[in-house]
């Protein structure tokens, strides 16, 4: 552990850090980090960092923990063994047992638990790196993470500590403030202002607390201003289109347009109508060049009449590609037709089918009720004329 500075607060009122009495450390948050857990956040504040999972609602285990009433609220704070200077003993400590009952009494007049009987809600709160006040960065860091799981709450949990460091009350102590000051004091509050967590380590006059929870309403504030903006930000973001869908869209989109591919013959019409069209500018080019220098040279009539045989080329490329259209339409409803009757044909046999079940149906039934009769009649009565059948009856005696 570091030597105890001379001054935590210096001359001109600045704490070590730089801050002000009534300012709170730099908060950094992100939702959703955790894919198994059903609401996730990771928390930075100041040199805290910190990691919680929820999950749930989900059936409580063991089942004996159930309450018919309402949901099970569990919380559990968990030191990682790397996270402070000394390394911290793994598994549950008398601090961190102290630290899971609070902190889940913090959130207990807020979760509506009595909406989801026989289940429980648990928090499981990792701290990463631990510098002073990680108890009340893991209620909002949980809060977040309540919120990303949807579980229904009258409203967040906001968490802030103040304290006592060189005779002054300052907000949110840092790892020196902690270590060497006169005293710690964290509370949590909903939304509304209603205290739900209030602990004191040290000593302080009614008057200092009052003073210090007056810089507690002014870092809850500002700390709920920054979980809701996180929130907002998640949840109010326009989910955007799977890419996936958008590429369907484009094969689509490539598929309804007309491929040369599929139809040979209208290449060749349009290869047509280009040599027509090319062989058109080429003549009209020479006409004009050939009409500038005289207009009665023999040459010229002929080139008129190739100029109209190209035309003609191009209005006969034109009637071939309509009469392609054409028979693709007719082909198009043969089509349809032919569809339409193999439907027909298919619900006949369909009907025939069903018809026939019905018949053999009916016809089972009735040997069966005959049988029945016969049954009921008793066996001697099967015989009606023994002379007749030859068995063994009554007159046989
Ligand atoms: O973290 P918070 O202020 O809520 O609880 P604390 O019991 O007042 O602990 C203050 C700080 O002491 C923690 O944030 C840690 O940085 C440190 N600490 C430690 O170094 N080793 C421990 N076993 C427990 C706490």
């Amino acid at each position: 552990m570091s030597d105890k500075p001379d001054k935590l607060i210096t001359d001109d009122g600045l704490r070590l850090d730089g801050r002000r009495a009534d300012e709170i450390r730099p908060m950094k948050i992100e939702i959703g980090v955790l894919s198994r857990a059903d609401g996730s956040c990771y928390l930075e504040w100041g040199r805290n960092k910190i990691l919680v999972g929820v999950f749930g609602p989900r059936e409580a285990h063991p089942r004996r923990l159930q309450r018919a009433d309402t949901a099970v609220i569990r919380y559990r704070y968990n030191m990682a063994s790397f996270s402070v200077e000394d390394r911290a003993r793994p598994g549950p400590s008398r601090r961190s047992i102290e630290i899971s009952k609070v902190s889940r009494e913090a959130f207990e007049p807020v979760i509506m638990a009595e909406l989801f009987p026989k289940t429980a809600i648990d928090i499981f709160v990792e701290i990463l790196q631990a510098d002073a006040g990680t108890r009340t960065a893991a209620i909002n860091a949980s809060s977040i993470a309540l919120a990303d799981a949807g579980i229904p709450m009258k409203g967040l949990v906001t968490s802030c500590a103040f304290g006592k460091v060189d005779g002054q009350i300052v907000l949110d102590l840092n790892k020196e403030e902690d270590n060497y000051g006169e005293a710690d004091f964290p509370v949590a509050m909903t939304q509304d202002g209603e205290i739900t967590l209030l602990q004191m380590d040290g000593h302080l006059t009614p008057e200092e607390i009052k003073k210090g929870l007056e810089l507690i309403k002014k870092g809850c504030k500002e700390i709920l201003e920054i979980q809701q903006t996180v929130l907002r930000k998640k949840f109010e973001t326009p989910v955007e289109e799977p890419e996936a869908k958008a590429e369907e869209t484009e094969i689509e989109a490539e598929e309804t347009e007309p491929s040369l591919e599929y139809a040979p013959e209208a290449a060749v019409v349009e290869e047509v109508i280009e040599e027509a069209e090319e062989l058109e500018e080429e003549l009209s080019e020479e006409t004009t060049e050939a009409g500038a220098v005289t207009e009665t040279v023999p040459e010229a009539e002929e080139l008129e009449e190739i100029v109209k045989e190209a035309e003609a080329e191009v209005v006969d490329g034109e009637a071939i590609e309509e009469a392609i259209e054409a028979e693709a339409e007719e082909e198009a409803e043969e089509e349809t037709e032919e569809e339409a009757e193999e439907e027909a044909e298919e619900e006949a046999e369909e009907e025939a089918e069903e018809e026939a079940e019905e018949e053999a149906e009916e016809e089972a039934e009735e040997e069966a009720e005959e049988e029945a009769e016969e049954e009921a009649k008793g066996p001697w009565k099967v015989v009606k004329d023994p002379s007749e059948s030859g068995s063994r009856g009554e007159n046989d005696e």
